[in-house]
């Protein structure tokens, strides 16, 4: 999608996707991640997701992505966190509390600014993409994450003639396929969640999957 499309959801408050609640696969399995105290953990295209401040609150540091100036700011005041704001490169950086938001592309992301990380909580981002940018997100999101660092991945499924994305429709089988031989991929759970997206069942949704995935480097 373009940018402007995401810049216009923010400013008019179309964010339907922010679920303004812990993420409750994140809670059931974040375990599975097995993460030391202290682990830096990426959150690609993160919107004020809450599920930020949890895990911090975890004692983790966050390291998140964000197009939108509007959402990273409502992220720290809605926490009622403090934040200082500063010009790195291409981005705003926007820190304080054990959080730092990047305010900017994704794609402008080099394996620097992620040297420190040690695993990806990734909830909507795939799902946020149509097909070929799908496949450019995966690439650069492998070409910049220190290979160690699991990938706690959140999709969404549905029959796709019942609706045109965003949300788009992202099946097991595709994140597989995405992340190909460079990773292994076990699916973590699956959820009916249709009840909780009464703006897709009126767009015309009948059934709505929540999957989660650990995605982790062979050796790990
Ligand atoms: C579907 S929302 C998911 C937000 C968040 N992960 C959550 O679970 O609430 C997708 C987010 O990605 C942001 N976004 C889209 N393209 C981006 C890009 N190229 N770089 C950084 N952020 C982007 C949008 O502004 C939006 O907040």
């Amino acid at each position: 999608m373009e940018h402007e499309f995401w810049h216009q959801r923010w400013e008019t408050n179309a964010i339907s996707f922010h679920e303004g609640r812990v993420n409750a696969a994140l809670e059931r399995q974040f375990e599975r991640l097995a993460l030391a105290p202290g682990t830096t953990i990426f959150v690609p295209l993160c919107g004020k997701a809450v599920d930020m401040r949890w895990l911090r609150d975890r004692g983790h540091t966050v390291l998140g992505v964000e197009l939108s100036r509007v959402a990273v700011r409502d992220f720290f005041n809605e926490n009622a966190m403090t934040y200082y704001e500063e010009e790195v490169g291409p981005f705003v950086r926007v820190s304080g509390d054990g959080v730092a938001l990047l305010c900017g592309d994704f794609f402008e992301l080099t394996r620097d600014h992620l040297a420190d990380v040690g695993a990806v909580y990734d909830r909507a981002s795939l799902v946020a993409l149509p097909a070929n940018m799908r496949r450019r997100y995966v690439a650069h999101l492998l070409s910049i994450v220190p290979r160690a660092a699991p990938m706690f991945t959140v999709t969404f499924e549905y029959r796709e003639h019942e609706m045109d994305g965003p949300p788009f429709s992202v099946s097991e089988s595709e994140v597989r396929a995405r992340f190909g031989s460079e990773r292994h991929i076990e699916l973590l759970e699956s959820r009916e969640i249709i009840d909780e997206a009464p703006g897709l069942r009126e767009r015309g949704l009948s059934e709505l999957h929540e999957h989660a995935f650990l995605v982790a480097s062979w050796d790990r």
